[in-house]
């Protein structure tokens, strides 16, 4: 009798190795080796939102704890604009405009001066928050910042954490600037659509 049963047996085997080959070749068909389509769902998206962000961020210049340190001088020192200056920030963000206000987080990155005909920025900096359910969360914030004009705007080109898939602007406009030690306090208006 086991001579009878094993060749079933063995045929059993080879009917199902072929089918999870099978299988195989389908998957990877689908997902193209190293690329599959998802169910957003499966990855926790519902439904975008989009929600508006109050802040002063404070740029201190001045005093034994600066938040922001030139790291790289200007190309020439008859530039009025400082072009090519580039600005190391930490700098915090708070629920108001005094700095002794609640933190909320911190604005992390760098800005550069990019114009030769203007004091205009280039601004890269990660919103890092760290209060209450946005703690971890960071936005991320690349633009143009002509300083002097009275409203700049800037993209938010990404987040993580709770603004995964982030896409919105934000506005800039300085609250107070005090040009003998170039500290300022901007407010942020941001506004981000997001899951
Ligand atoms: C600018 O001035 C500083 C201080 O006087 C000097 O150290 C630096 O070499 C100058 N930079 C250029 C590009 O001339
Ligand atoms: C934010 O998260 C960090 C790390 O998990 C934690 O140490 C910190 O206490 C949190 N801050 C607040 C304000 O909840
Ligand atoms: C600018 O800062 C200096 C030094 O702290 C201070 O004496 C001056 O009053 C400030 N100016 C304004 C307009 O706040």
């Amino acid at each position: 009798m086991p001579r009878i049963m094993f060749p079933i047996f063995a045929s059993k085997c080879i009917i199902l190795s072929l089918l999870s080959s099978l299988a195989i070749i389908l998957v990877a068909e689908e997902s193209h080796g190293f690329v599959r389509t998802l169910d957003p769902r499966l990855i926790g998206l519902k439904k975008e939102k989009l929600s508006h962000f109050r802040l002063y961020w404070h740029d201190t210049v001045s005093g034994s704890n600066p938040t922001v340190i030139q790291t790289v001088p200007p190309v020439s020192n008859t530039s009025a604009t400082f072009f090519g200056a580039i600005y190391m920030i930490d700098d915090p963000l708070t629920l108001g405009p005094k700095l002794s206000s609640k933190l909320i987080g911190r604005a992390q990155g760098f800005y550069t001066l990019a114009s030769q005909e203007e004091v205009g920025l280039l601004m890269a900096m990660n919103f890092a928050f760290t209060e209450g359910k946005y703690n971890g969360s960071t936005i991320t914030v690349l633009g143009r910042n002509a300083v002097f004009t009275k409203v700049r705007e800037m993209p938010v080109i990404g987040g993580s954490g709770l603004f995964r898939f982030a896409t919105g602007y934000v506005k800039a406009k300085t609250y107070k600037f005090n040009s003998t030690t170039m500290d300022a306090i901007v407010e942020y208006n941001v506004y981000v659509l997001h899951y």
